[in-house]
This record gives C-alpha cells, structure tokens and sequence, in this order.
C-alpha cells in the first residue's frame, strides 16, 4: 500500500501542470522548458529584393498573391473532382492525382525560405531583346530575376477570358500568376529539381496526356495549363472557360490517321536538358534556352 501510494504521488507531481511562478502567474510545465515551436523559423512569405522600387514590388507581390490563388484553386478543383474531371484528364491522362495535387501544395505550404525576387538584372538578361525575367540558375539558384517587360506585358487574372485570352492558343505567360508558377518551378526549393520541361507548348502538353501521361504530373506546362483552364471554368467564367480551339487528340478517331507525322516528331524526350530545347538563339546565354513567346530559361 505504501508501494502503490509512492506511485500515486509520483504520478501526481508529474501530472500536476500547473506551478506557482514566483510572480504569481499559473505555467505548464511543459512551456517553461524553453523549447521552441516545431515549426520556429518556418517562412511562408516569399520575398521580393530591395532592388525592387515600390510599383515594382506591388506588382510582383499581387502577381505571387495570384499564383496563390491559382495554385490553391487547381489543388481544390483535383481533390473535389479526382479523375471524373475531364480537365484533369486532358492534362494528366490516366496519372494518379497525388503528385499534382503535391505540385500545387507545395507552393502554397511549402517553406518560402530564401526564395527571392529581384529587379536589378544582375546578370544583365533583361538587356536581352523580349527576355521578361529568369531564374538565375548556377548564379543564385533560389533566386529569380524580374525585367521591366513583365510590368509592361503581364496581366491580373482578373482579366481571365478577356482580350481573346484562350488557354489553347495564348502563352501561359499572358498572366503573372502562371508566369511566376513556372519560375517558381524552376526554384529547387519548390521544383525540387522534380518538375521539369517535357512537353512545350499546349499541343504536346495534350499530346503527352494522351499518349504516356507519366511526365505530366511534374511537367511545369502541364500544371500551368491545367491551373489555368480550371481556374477560367470553375471560377472566371462559370461552365463556359475560355478553353480555346480544341486539340484534335481530343478525338481519338480522326487522331490516329490525321497527326501521325506530327506526333512523331513531337514526341516528349524523357530526360530533359537545356541541349534539347526548342529555338535557342544566338543571343541567348549558353546555360540558357528560350520558349515560345520568348521566355527565357537558365539552368
Ligand atoms: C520603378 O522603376 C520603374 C522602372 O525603372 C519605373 O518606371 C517606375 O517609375 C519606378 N517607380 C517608382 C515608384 O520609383
Ligand atoms: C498579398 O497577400 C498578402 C497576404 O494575404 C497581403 O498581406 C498583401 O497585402 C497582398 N499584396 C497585395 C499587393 O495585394
Ligand atoms: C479513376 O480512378 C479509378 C480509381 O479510383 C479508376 O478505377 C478509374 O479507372 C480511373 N479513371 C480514369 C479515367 O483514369
Ligand atoms: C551567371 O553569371 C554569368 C556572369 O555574369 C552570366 O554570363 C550568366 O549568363 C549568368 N547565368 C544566368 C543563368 O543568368
Ligand atoms: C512513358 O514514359 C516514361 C517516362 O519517359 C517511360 O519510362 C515509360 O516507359 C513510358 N511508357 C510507355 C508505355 O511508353
Ligand atoms: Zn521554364
């Protein structure tokens, strides 16, 4: 009996949570051992360089706060939706939603830590005819260029299915929110090195869904032209988006017979180097590449 008593009052002066401080005031044991938090340090923000003057720095914050939207928006539309979404299917093919419902999550939650946007030109690309920013690769790899083009070109997505803006036939550029999507992609932090470029441009982004859809799950493309249509669908134009010409995939009948010869050229390359992308121009630096519409890519 005394055994079981000692044990009682053990138990007791162990679970007893609250002491007198000698101010008076009741703590928990527990948050006086001056631990921090798990999550101490964690950055949720990302940050945008004093190189940046204040008009500068509005728009790269209202365009990040709208790649937060889109990205939030593209998650929500898989996870309600799985794979009955026809949207989802026309990007991703048969995949597993996992990995691009993670694509989005990530850069929504994943720790912004060291992640910055600048608008100096260190590197001196902006001098480059049409170039509207670039990661800075081997130079500073968390870190991403803006140049004065993208104040002049980029839009809001409130502008989303306006100006003959059509996901098929205009750049995933058109918007700062799928802009920036793609360089943050191109940030190991949140690309991991992971996503990538397999397919350039919507053809070969609905061409790869259809054909072997296990790249489009990290393909940076893919997950821009997915956000966007959805996001034009479910919430600029309710029902209707602005999906643009269809892509004559989307028949499996005529398909076979009538893009042949295309889709043997187009064919994704698995593994992707800057060797191997599309129209390099001789002004571009040797660890760089060009898309479409002239976005420049440095690795
Ligand atoms: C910021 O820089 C841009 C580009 O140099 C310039 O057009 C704009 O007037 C500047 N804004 C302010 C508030 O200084
Ligand atoms: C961007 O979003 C953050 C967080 O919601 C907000 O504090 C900030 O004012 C927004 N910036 C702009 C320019 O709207
Ligand atoms: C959708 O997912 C289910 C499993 O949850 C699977 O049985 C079905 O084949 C998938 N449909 C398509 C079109 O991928
Ligand atoms: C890195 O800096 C060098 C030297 O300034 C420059 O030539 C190169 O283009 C830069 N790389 C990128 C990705 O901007
Ligand atoms: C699909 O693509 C992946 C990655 O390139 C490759 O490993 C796989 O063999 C392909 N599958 C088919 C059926 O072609
Ligand atoms: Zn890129």
């Amino acid at each position: 009996m005394l055994f079981f008593n000692l044990i009682l009052s053990a138990a007791a002066a162990v679970a007893l949570p609250l002491t007198e401080s000698p101010g008076g005031k009741q703590h928990q044991p527990f948050s006086e051992t001056g631990l921090a938090p798990w999550n101490a340090g964690a950055v949720t923000q990302f940050s945008i360089h004093s190189s940046c003057n204040a008009t500068q720095r509005r728009q790269i914050e209202l365009g990040l706060n709208e790649t937060i939207i889109l990205a939030e928006h593209a998650k929500s539309h898989i996870l309600r939706w799985r794979n009955e979404s026809d949207i989802y299917k026309k990007y991703f093919g048969d995949s597993p939603s996992m990995e691009a419902i993670g694509a989005f999550d990530v850069v929504l939650n994943g720790d912004k830590k060291d992640i910055l946007f600048r608008c100096d030109n260190p590197d001196g690309n902006c001098d480059l005819e049409g170039y509207a920013g670039h990661w800075r690769g081997e130079n500073a790899t968390d870190e991403t260029v803006i140049c004065d083009l993208s104040y002049e070109t980029r839009r809001s997505l409130s502008t989303m299915c306006g100006f003959g803006y059509t996901v098929s036939q205009s750049e995933t550029n058109t918007f700062w929110a799928s802009d920036l999507l793609h360089r943050l992609y191109h940030v190991p932090a949140i690309g991991q090195n992971w996503i990538d470029h397999f397919a350039d441009g919507y053809e070969e982004v609905v061409d790869q869904a259809a054909k072997n859809a296990t790249l489009s799950t990290h393909d940076s493309e893919t997950l821009q032209y997915f956000a966007l249509e959805v996001f034009a669908y479910d919430i600029a134009a309710p029902g209707i988006g602005c999906p643009g010409a269809q892509h004559e995939h989307e028949n499996a009948d005529i398909h076979d017979d009538q893009t042949t010869t295309e889709a043997a050229t187009t064919q994704p390359t698995p593994t992707t180097t800057t060797t191997n992308e599309p129209s390099s121009t001789s002004d571009v630096p040797a660890n760089c590449h060009t898309h479409e519409g002239g976005e420049l890519h440095c690795t």
